[in-house]
């Protein structure tokens, strides 16, 4: 008694809110999301209790599998965060060649993935936007144009866009990294503009792609302000899928220098539970990603994210011998194993989580049927 009411008077001074109250409406205000953000002990547990239900509820416990080819390391970017942009001259640059791509989208399809991500650095010249496009085209060949393509190749022009999407892509992520300009420009180097990120977000948008998006979590500078920023962001701009996870620093970026203001590994990685579980109560019919980097601070990192309301994950498929060169931070998991074990190991966690990989199945985001019915 003494205890609840000791609650309340702090609640009280600090102008919040108990928590069951805000997770009982049907929407959050910015003040409300923060206070969700903070939340410890029983308040935590009771805002993941909130977010199982939700994702119960609206898309149930299907996981659905994006097989995921590392496609080129080469790009002409250079993200203060990101171990292969362009400035990092300690990486061996690779290109996966078509037949091994080709090969791993056969693998996803006939083990029943239902979809597959291409993803790379970004690269924007003629050469690169044809060798997209016939990929995409002997993709869509090989697997009876049954598997669903996902793109992850950065910024392009509305035009190339447009080549891609009639070749056979469905979906393209591109993540906003800091919904808030001002945290954006302090982790890219000049000449990378926020506006023409957001330029291409409504392109795709207008280009009927299901649209993903996401952010990282635990940069350096950034509030719990950002944060609550970035998931209004992603309700606002209507998007169909998230992927987002931790910061994880990595030696040979500018950004390293802040290593030692960064919130813990710990901090970072409940920070992004509790991002993934307003994001669920927020927006209930996307899909969202249960992401490597969680995995790569947790090892139930998966896991835990697809308990409380992820239900996408994206298993490698990146032949071995390129795995080492694609390091977008340090300790990044799964480099050693090939893609049968993943595939085991992974089934054992889903089930785990109490849920079931959907096989055979595209997976669309109900937001976007919804959206564009
Ligand atoms: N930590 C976590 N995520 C990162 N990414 C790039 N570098 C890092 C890092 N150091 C993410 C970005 C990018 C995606 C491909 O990988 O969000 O969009
Ligand atoms: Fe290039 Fe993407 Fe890394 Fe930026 S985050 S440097 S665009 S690969």
């Amino acid at each position: 008694m003494v205890v609840q009411l000791l609650k309340l008077l702090k609640l009280l001074k600090l102008k919040m809110k108990p928590i069951n109250q805000i997770l009982s409406k049907q929407t959050f205000s910015k003040e409300e999301i923060i206070q969700l953000l903070s939340a410890k002990g029983s308040d935590e547990a009771l805002l993941f209790a909130k977010a199982r239900q939700i994702k119960e509820q609206y898309v149930g416990n299907a996981v659905y599998l994006r097989g995921l080819v590392e496609y080129s390391n080469r790009c002409k970017k250079n993200c203060l965060y990101c171990g292969i942009r362009a400035g990092n001259a300690d990486v061996g640059r690779y290109t996966v060649n078509d037949d091994e791509v080709v090969a791993a989208a056969k693998y996803a399809y006939e083990k029943g993935f239902g979809s597959m991500v291409l993803q790379s650095g970004e690269c924007s010249d003629e050469r690169f936007v044809n060798d997209i496009e016939l990929l995409l085209k002997q993709i869509m060949q090989a697997t009876n144009n049954e598997l669903g393509i996902t793109l992850s190749l950065g910024e392009q022009r509305e035009e190339t866009y447009l080549r891609w999407r009639e070749a056979g892509a469905k979906r393209y992520l591109l993540r906003i990294e800091a919904s808030d300009a001002d945290l954006y420009a302090k982790i890219h180097p000049e000449g990378h503009s926020y506006e023409e990120r957001l330029k291409c977000l409504k392109i795709l948008q207008k280009l009927d792609f299901q649209l993903g998006t996401g952010v990282m979590i635990g940069l350096p500078f950034q509030t719990l302000e950002n944060l609550a920023d970035d998931l209004l962001f992603i309700k606002n701009m209507d998007i169909d899928m998230v992927g987002m996870g931790p910061y994880i620093e990595h030696e040979n970026t500018p950004l390293y220098v802040y290593k030692n203001q960064l919130l813990s590994k710990k901090e970072r990685f409940d920070l992004s539970m509790k991002m993934v579980a307003v994001l669920r109560i927020l927006m209930k019919d996307i899909n969202i990603a249960a992401t490597t980097a969680m995995q790569a601070l947790h090892p139930q990192g998966r896991q835990k994210a697809i308990e409380i309301g992820a239900n996408v994950v994206m298993p490698n498929l990146t032949p071995m011998r390129y795995r080492d060169d694609y390091l977008l931070y340090e300790d990044k998991p799964g480099i050693q194993k090939d893609s049968g074990d993943l595939l085991t190991e992974l089934e054992a966690e889903i089930q785990a989580a109490g849920a079931f990989i959907a096989y055979n199945q595209h997976g669309d985001s109900q937001h976007f049927r919804a959206r564009t019915n």
